[in-house]
């Protein structure tokens, strides 16, 4: 009989009852040290005072309106990504798979207003984790994630990880964006080089494609830097980031620049949640925290 929770996971015989800082709590007593966070969303650990807080406070007040009125908590949070990056302009979403859609639809809709609305094709590398939406697994690519689940959305052209003159060679009239993890994350922590980085930033410029970045793992302080790219020195167009940004509270964003963004324009997207008062209050206070220096510096 299939259990009442779909059986997608294989998972431990663990159930914690409670996280405090870096530990959790196995309802038996045990404590455990937290090491995989959540897989990599407990950036401030559990129960950490600021975002109780934050949380509780909001929850006190209001947990959500949709995205019809202004959202000032949103707002705040949007200025201070958009401070504390290339970014120019952010969308709020629940998740990176989300914003992984996003960015797709981004670089294809930038190309349609171009008056190229051939140029759709994203170039994406083995290894790679998107999300387990349609364009996600699509984008990623692999058997493991894809099988079975066919048609599968269509332009993504799959390139060897680290292969820098398969990339150069894949780049064609319909190539619209290059969209990589800086640090592959479910692909084995695997960094990509400060050099191939460049070269991938130097690609987009000669071909006048978009570089999209999944900071979805990576990103919000991880690498001791608030985004995994800044030790490259290159910038992309547009980048996904999820995860640590809600510290627990699920919540991802889209950042772009207003040139990579220029075709999203009112009614193009949208989301019920994303970006709500209480998300966003989290969201607050943790960029409050990871987004300084003397946090960063302690990495
Ligand atoms: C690099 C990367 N992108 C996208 C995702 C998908 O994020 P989510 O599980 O929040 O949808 C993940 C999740 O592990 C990820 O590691």
């Amino acid at each position: 009989m299939i259990p009442s929770v779909l059986p997608t996971y294989s998972r431990a015989p663990l159930s914690f009852v409670k996280g405090e800082g870096s530990w959790l709590i196995e309802q038996d007593g045990r404590r455990f040290l937290d090491l995989g966070a959540g897989i990599a969303v407990n950036a401030l650990g559990h129960a950490h005072p600021a975002l109780v807080a934050a949380l509780t406070e909001q929850a006190g007040q209001l947990w959500h309106t949709s995205n019809l009125y202004e959202i000032p908590q949103q707002q705040e949070l949007a200025d201070r990504l958009v401070a504390l990056s290339f970014a120019d302009t952010v969308f709020f979403t629940n998740s990176g798979t989300e914003a992984c859609e996003l960015a797709v639809k981004m670089a294809r809709k930038y190309f349609y207003d171009m008056g190229q609305p051939d140029r759709t094709e994203i170039i994406t590398f083995s290894g790679s984790f998107h999300g387990r939406s349609s364009a996600g697994i699509a984008a990623a690519g692999s058997e493991k994630m894809t099988k079975g689940f066919g048609p599968l959305l269509p332009g993504f052209k799959h390139i060897e990880f680290g292969d820098m003159e398969a990339l150069g060679a894949a780049i064609t009239d319909t190539t619209a964006a290059i969209m990589i993890e800086p640090v592959q994350g479910e692909g084995g922590i695997r960094p990509v080089p400060d050099a191939d980085l460049k070269q991938m930033r130097a690609l987009c410029e000669t071909h006048g494609l978009l570089l999209i970045f999944d900071e979805v793992q990576c990103g919000v302080g991880r690498t001791g830097k608030m985004f995994a790219h800044e030790w490259a020195g290159v910038t992309p167009d547009i980048m996904m980031v999820a995860k640590g940004i809600g510290g627990g509270f699920p919540l991802g964003a889209v950042l772009a620049t207003e040139n990579a963004a220029s075709g999203m324009t009112a009614g193009t997207h949208g989301s019920t949640y994303g970006g709500n008062p209480l998300g966003c209050a989290v969201g607050n206070a943790v960029v409050n925290i990871i987004g300084t220096d003397a946090f960063l510096e302690d990495v």
